[in-house]
């Protein structure tokens, strides 16, 4: 009996460790046969959440070079069935036409798809996925920490520290911009755009003005007291402009010393989302003549920006190397988001996240 007493726990510890779980099974299992779809990972830092999902259905093939060479890829896509598309590269007609027509499911990580050629994709019918949504909050965080840090002059107050001009026997010294009460514009009004809208919403803002082309739900416009404008009517009247739209042949360019010589002179612009919706080259004059107060960016055109750009000898330009999404678990939730796309595609059911 007292034996029993000792020996029963080992035993179902024994059965425990030598019983394979679900997982553990099934992954058996499908090292044993062959797996029935091979997906191509174009870059080799894709978040693991997205291969483990993966992999447990997909042969993988990986590029492994960093920066990913554009000949690795075009030689690893050759007859799989599927793409994880992990970086910013081109994907077009020769990466399809390389792939092979087999090819039947590709999701990006990302929210934007200006490096995918939309048309071709579409041409050729191939489901094709993408991630928005799960990186509005992270963005929006960046756009409320970019809109504040341009309006309080953040870069400048760093650069009095490092030059010695600590001033503070001035009494107007470094003045900024109130968030309290100011109107905050957004060029575009999508689900970053409200993301953001609903942050500073707790900052006690007087009215959300928006432009874009078709009006959004009355119950959103009156959580966030927001009121569609014209484009004229939202750079005349917004102490903040916040540009969330896609980049399009109809967004680009748009932000011109047309659109600057319309703003406040007190104005701050903050973007997040595409460098080429503003001219850069104009952006920088308004900047360096104090047309406009102040700009925080996320994004510029080109991206890198060049170390010697003229842009990074502005006081009152606050700007960063695309970082809006780069949060671990943002990037961890766009992997499992994009590999569950794939594998949607591949089963022929409807992604999580259609493009098209
Ligand atoms: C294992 O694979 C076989 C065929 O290869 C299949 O019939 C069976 O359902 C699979 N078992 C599990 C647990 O996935
Ligand atoms: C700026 O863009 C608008 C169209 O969006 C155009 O009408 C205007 O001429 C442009 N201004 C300059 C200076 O390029
Ligand atoms: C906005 O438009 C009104 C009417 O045209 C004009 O009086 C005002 O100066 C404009 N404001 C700015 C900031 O340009
Ligand atoms: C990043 O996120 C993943 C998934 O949420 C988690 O497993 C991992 O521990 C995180 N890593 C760091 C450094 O926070």
């Amino acid at each position: 009996m007292a034996m029993m007493k000792v020996l029963l726990p080992l035993l179902c510890l024994v059965a425990l460790l030598i019983t394979p779980n679900d997982a553990s099974r099934r992954s058996k299992n499908h090292t044993m046969s062959a797996k029935p779809f091979k997906v191509l990972i174009t870059h080799p830092e894709v978040p693991q959440s997205g291969i483990d999902l993966l992999k447990e259905n997909c042969e993988l093939i990986q590029v492994q070079s960093l920066p990913p060479s554009r000949t690795e890829l075009l030689q690893k896509v050759r007859g799989v069935d599927g793409i994880f598309w992990g970086g910013h590269e081109l994907l077009n007609a020769e990466v399809l036409d390389a792939a092979g027509p087999q090819l039947k499911s590709i999701s990006t990580m990302s929210a934007g798809l200006d490096n995918v050629d939309l048309d071709e994709v579409k041409r050729r019918k191939i489901p094709l996925g993408h991630t928005p949504t799960v990186l509005n909050p992270a963005v929006a965080d960046l756009a409320v920490g970019l809109l504040i840090a341009a309006g309080r002059r953040f870069h400048e107050g760093r650069k009095k520290i490092e030059t010695g001009h600590w001033e503070n026997y001035h009494l107007n010294w470094m003045l900024g911009q109130d968030v309290r009460d100011s109107v905050v514009g957004f060029y575009g009004f999508g689900g970053i755009g409200q993301a953001i809208a609903k942050r500073l919403s707790s900052f006690d803002i007087d009215q959300v003005l928006y432009t874009t082309r078709r009006r959004v739900h009355r119950e959103i416009e009156q959580e966030l007291n927001a009121k569609k404008v014209p484009f004229d009517e939202l750079l005349n009247k917004s102490d903040f402009v916040v540009i969330c739209a896609p980049l399009s042949a109809e967004t680009q360019g748009v932000f011109n010393a047309t659109a600057f010589n319309k703003m406040k002179t007190t104005a701050v612009l903050v973007n997040i989302a595409r460098g080429k919706i503003v001219k850069q080259n104009d952006l920088y004059n308004a900047l360096k003549s104090n047309r406009i107060f102040a700009a925080g960016l996320d994004v510029s055109d080109p991206e890198p920006l060049p170390p010697n750009d003229k842009l990074l000898t502005l006081d009152n330009l606050v700007i960063m190397p695309h970082i809006g999404s780069a949060t671990n678990r943002t990037r961890s939730e766009m992997a499992t988001i994009a590999a569950h796309n794939v594998l949607r595609g591949l089963a022929g059911e409807r992604m999580l996240s259609p493009a098209y």
